[in-house]
């Protein structure tokens, strides 16, 4: 077969003078990033407008070419945003599409740009830019989605819910302790992501193809220009470290692991079998054939979209694997993972904040009945004989038959006469009654960090001081 002519005879024209043809036209699209890495246009000007303005800095180029060449740049982030600025797959990617332009406006000043530089260095750079400032979005979508679970936990700081373990009914809780416990996770995931932020924010720009330049640069005040805390101090680790990347990834997989244990329990309490809450019209769905049905189309998203985030995580990890130092265009990959990673992140955060919002009640009638009619209060009745002097196993075991003979009979505890209390164990007086109500039950968990509601009630402050309003 004759070889392909197609292509464009720009890519012929990109490299340098070694190459005599055109890239097939299929190859040509194979290779090219520009379809989605033209999300990092802003970042790459940011990061050329500083070379340019070091290179002035130190001599290498003039000021007044230095000064030319951030005009051009700055034209082009106009053009962006007057939608004229439209690069197609012969540019292969940002860097070549911004530096083509560059050239076309200021003619052979525009080739002086990428002098000291490699687009290995630059594509580094451009993503570290990117995802600190993504990672301030998320933090931010964090905060929104707490505060909606604090006003939550605030409005039913006195209403109780039954707390499960192996989801069977173990003792009733406070709401609020139980979506304060999502706050704490919540909380965690923003110090995780802090701690990225820190190795993100680390400058590679100046490595260079791999092994630094000869041409006299100041790579510490590109950096510091560019609001990085430091650079790398090894060229070859500069171009080559995708850490960054897997530790966000890592970052955001927990964000989603939380948001999907929370959309569970939201499936889970939406349910006709719970009733614990109740979806509003603006957040739940209809069914195309059955009239009645109200489905919680968000949190099954949300816990449905937690599988792409892993994904990206493991295809990130084993991307890296088993790459020689240093750049290999393998790393081209890291970039659909960390946008599509980015963007699910933000979008569920989104809709769970709005579902906390205004998409879901409580139905305080439904956990008032939920908690008083099973026998979840049977561990107070044996704290009670704990108090008063008989060693927890025995009190364990008594307490064992009484539920034995309750759940024959179809009573519950508290139906049960003094009299029969009493047959059981004679320290049993007429206030355990009241110990056994929810509300007593819960009250008693005064440890700290339990769900006693005096306990509750100070994490409720203390929370909403470190978020304020
Ligand atoms: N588009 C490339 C990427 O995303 C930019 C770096 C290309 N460098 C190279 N030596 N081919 O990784």
């Amino acid at each position: 077969m004759a070889p392909s002519q197609g292509g464009s005879a720009a890519s012929a024209n990109t490299w340098s003078n070694r190459f005599e043809q055109g890239l097939h036209p299929v190859i040509e699209r194979f290779n090219a990033s520009i379809g989605f890495d033209i999300a990092l246009l802003d970042q790459d000007l940011d990061g050329s407008i500083a070379h340019a303005r070091m290179l002035g800095r130190c001599g290498v180029i003039s000021q007044a070419d230095a000064a030319g060449l951030i005009e051009g740049l700055e034209a082009i982030r106009r053009e962006a945003a007057e939608g004229s600025f439209c690069p197609t797959v012969a540019d292969e990617d940002v860097h070549f599409a911004v530096e083509r332009r560059l050239i076309a406006l200021l003619g052979p000043l525009g080739k002086r740009l990428h002098t000291g530089r490699s687009r290995n260095d630059q594509v580094g750079t451009d993503l570290r830019l990117w995802l600190r400032q993504k990672i301030d979005a998320i933090d931010q979508a964090l905060v929104r989605f707490e505060r909606a679970l604090l006003s939550q936990a605030e409005r039913h700081s006195e209403v109780m819910i039954p707390g499960y373990t192996h989801l069977q009914r173990a003792q009733p809780i406070c709401l609020a302790h139980h979506l304060l416990a999502y706050l704490e996770m919540a909380e965690r995931d923003r110090s995780r992501l802090a701690d990225v932020r820190r190795r993100v924010n680390i400058c590679p720009l100046g490595a260079a193809a791999l092994a630094g330049t000869p041409v006299p640069i100041d790579r510490r005040s590109t950096a510091a220009e560019l609001g990085f805390e430091t650079i790398y101090a090894n060229s070859l680790d500069a171009v080559s470290d995708r850490d960054f990347a897997v530790e966000f990834m890592a970052a955001a997989s927990l964000v989603l692991v939380h948001l999907s244990r929370l959309s569970e329990e939201v499936i889970l309490w939406a349910s006709e079998e719970f009733g614990f809450v109740q979806l509003s019209d603006r957040c739940a769905t209809g069914s195309s054939l059955m009239p009645q049905k109200k489905n919680p189309d968000v949190p099954e998203l949300v816990r449905g979209k937690s599988g792409r985030v892993f994904g990206h995580l493991i295809g990130l990890l084993t991307m890296i694997k088993g790459l020689p130092l240093a750049y290999n265009k393998d790393f081209q990959e890291d970039k659909e993972a960390l946008f599509d990673g980015v963007r699910t992140v933000l979008d569920c955060l989104e809709a769970m904040a709005i579902l906390f919002e205004e998409g879901l009640e409580f139905r305080p009638l439904r956990l008032e009945q939920a908690v008083a009619s099973d026998f979840s209060n049977a561990t107070d009745v044996a704290d009670y004989l704990v108090a008063r002097g008989v060693p927890f196993r025995e009190a364990y075991q008594l307490v064992g038959g009484l539920v034995k003979s309750c759940l024959a009979e179809g009573i519950l505890l508290r139906q049960l006469p003094l009299e029969r209390w009493q047959q059981l164990h004679p320290a049993f007086a007429v206030d355990i009654f009241e110990a056994i109500t929810p509300r007593q039950v819960v009250a008693a968990r005064c440890s700290e960090g339990g769900t006693g509601f005096a306990q509750v009630a100070a994490q409720l402050s203390q929370m909403r001081s470190h978020l304020g309003t």
